[in-house]
């Protein structure tokens, strides 16, 4: 392999919404060894959507475990690995015993919609038009508050737990930094601040639980452990490997999958953005050392918490489907039988043929913000071939953010002069080709794509002696390597812009057409 005894790797785990990974990097920020394992995602009713936390756990250590056997088959040793980061999936809820150590019930996902009526509820409370100020993000389905407070209204052993003091709650990165450090006989429950930034718990400015928040969803600390808010990069908060071909091993870096992107792509610096196209799309835009509260449908979100003074935030855009739109084309419909070939099925037809589809599965996220907006095809006529339907999945993600970047664009009042790109979708050539033709803009897409997992392993790099030191080196590290792909936009400005404007129509369109 050509390494000698000094070399040093860092570990990532990244458990995303589909599937868990763990990618094995070496010093130059390479992937030397990896390992993927798909889940089953749960959709007991229309509007649910549950993961097993067992499952979750299970599959990250069968990761760890192959992909460690791979890096020592290429004669690499296992003490060459000095630390481990974590990048997981946000909002995802989970509850679990405190004293057995065991889930209550299933992880509630993120895009789940159950806690719809819940929402419009809490909606109409006196203080609702203060959370926004206070945390950053809208009240919606999406948050893991809403989420919390339907498991304790309506899980029974949630509920049951929650009345004798011992539920714990915590995102997925919690449950798993907990179970891989040995579970209830170690008790490590801990968070860091980009995850806790995502509950609707956190006061956005402060980093720490708000009061005012919990008591507006109810929430009484006294019944519920919170994990404890940490810095996403830290040498010792987040506990070590219990078990496994790993054992010992630090755990030093913690982040959602989303920030862990925009670090992955080293945006360290105001005005640097990113969109990552995966299950869900979600493009990061680095505002600096305080947040911007958006005024156009944004998120306020914490991009990364490097301790003293290396805090940054981003305003986001999320977008709840993407990747999952061409799974849905794939599983639901059978279309295609690998998700690769839907960018050439999308090619097989000049255009989308007057097709427009609101994907909004899961409502409609940023920029819109529509909770009970359902997917809808519009525009199918007897010419309407499965192409175009492909190609109109792909141009709804395309459309979603280029309606994120002119919110973004009046948020902060910069227009973006590019936007490096990452994630399963983003190997589409067509899609990428189709994002800088909508959004006019140009798109960068990186040889190395595993931005997220990288993201995760930059965390624990920096928190660990002998690995990387700063993250100026981190950035001239990655910015320069070969193979990055240039999408200039090229599209016909009059055809674009009739096609947008049909996408806005066709979202007005979408909006409660099913009405309890
Ligand atoms: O906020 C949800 C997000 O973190 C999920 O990411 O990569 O599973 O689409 P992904």
């Amino acid at each position: 392999n050509g390494s000698t005894e000094d070399d040093w790797f860092i570990g990532s785990i990244d458990q995303g919404t589909t599937s868990s990974r763990f990618i094995i990097f070496n010093r130059f920020t390479d992937p030397v060894a990896s390992h993927q394992i798909e889940f089953e995602n749960h959709y007991p009713h229309s509007g649910w959507h549950d993961h097993d936390p067992i499952d979750l756990i299970a599959s990250v250590e069968k990761c760890i475990e192959k992909a460690t056997e791979e890096f020592v088959s290429k004669g690499y040793k296992t003490s060459q690995i000095k630390a481990v980061g974590i990048t997981n999936q946000r909002e995802t809820t989970v509850c679990w015993d405190k004293n057995s150590g065991d889930p209550l019930c299933r992880a509630v996902v993120w895009p789940d919609t159950r806690t719809k009526e819940l929402v419009r509820d809490l909606k109409s409370k006196p203080d609702a038009d203060k959370l926004l100020e206070l945390c950053g993000l809208p009240l919606s389905t999406y948050p893991s508050s809403v989420k919390l407070l339907w498991l304790i209204r309506n899980h029974d052993e949630v509920r049951k737990a929650y009345e004798e003091s011992r539920l714990a709650f915590g995102t997925i990165d919690s449950w798993l930094i907990y179970k891989l450090n040995g579970g209830k006989d170690n008790n490590i429950h801990v968070t860091d601040t980009t995850n806790a930034s995502r509950t609707m718990f956190m006061n956005l400015r402060t980093c720490e639980y708000d009061d005012e928040l919990l008591s507006f969803f109810d929430i009484d600390r006294s019944k519920v452990d919170l994990p404890k808010i940490v810095p996403s990069s830290h040498p010792e908060a987040f506990g070590a490997l219990a078990s496994g071909p790993l054992k010992g091993t630090k755990i030093a870096g913690c982040l959602g999958d989303q920030s862990s992107a925009l670090v992955g792509h080293c945006g360290f610096k105001p005005g640097h953005a990113k969109n990552t196209y995966g299950t869900g799309c979600f493009l990061l835009y680095n505002v600096g050392s305080e947040p911007v509260i958006s005024k156009y449908g944004l998120l306020a979100t914490v991009a990364y918490d490097f301790g003293e003074g290396q805090k940054a935030y981003a305003l986001e855009g999320s977008i709840a489907v993407a990747g999952s739109g061409v799974k849905f084309l794939m599983n639901n419909l059978g279309f295609v039988r690998d998700s690769s070939k839907v960018g050439e099925l999308a090619e097989s037809v000049p255009d989308n043929g007057g097709v427009v589809f609101v994907t909004a599965f899961s409502g409609l996220f940023a920029p819109y913000w529509i909770d009970d907006a359902k997917g809808t095809l519009f525009g199918i006529t007897q010419h309407t071939q499965k192409g175009h339907i492909a190609r109109a999945t792909l141009e709804a993600t395309c459309f979603q953010t280029r309606a994120i970047l002119e919110a973004m664009e009046k948020d902060s009042g910069h227009k973006l002069g590019g936007l490096a790109v990452d994630g399963g979708m983003s190997n589409s050539d067509i899609t990428m080709q189709t994002q800088a033709d909508i959004s006019v803009i140009k798109v960068e897409r990186p040889e190395m794509r595993e931005s997220t997992a990288l993201g995760a392993a930059i965390a624990a790099g920096l928190a660990t002696k002998g690995c990387w030191s700063s993250m100026p080196e981190l950035y001239d590290l990655t910015q320069n390597k070969p193979g990055r792909k240039i999408f200039e936009p090229v599209g016909n400005p009059k055809k674009i812009k009739l096609m947008y404007n049909r996408w806005e129509r066709a979202v007005e369109m979408s909006r409660g057409w099913v009405r309890n």
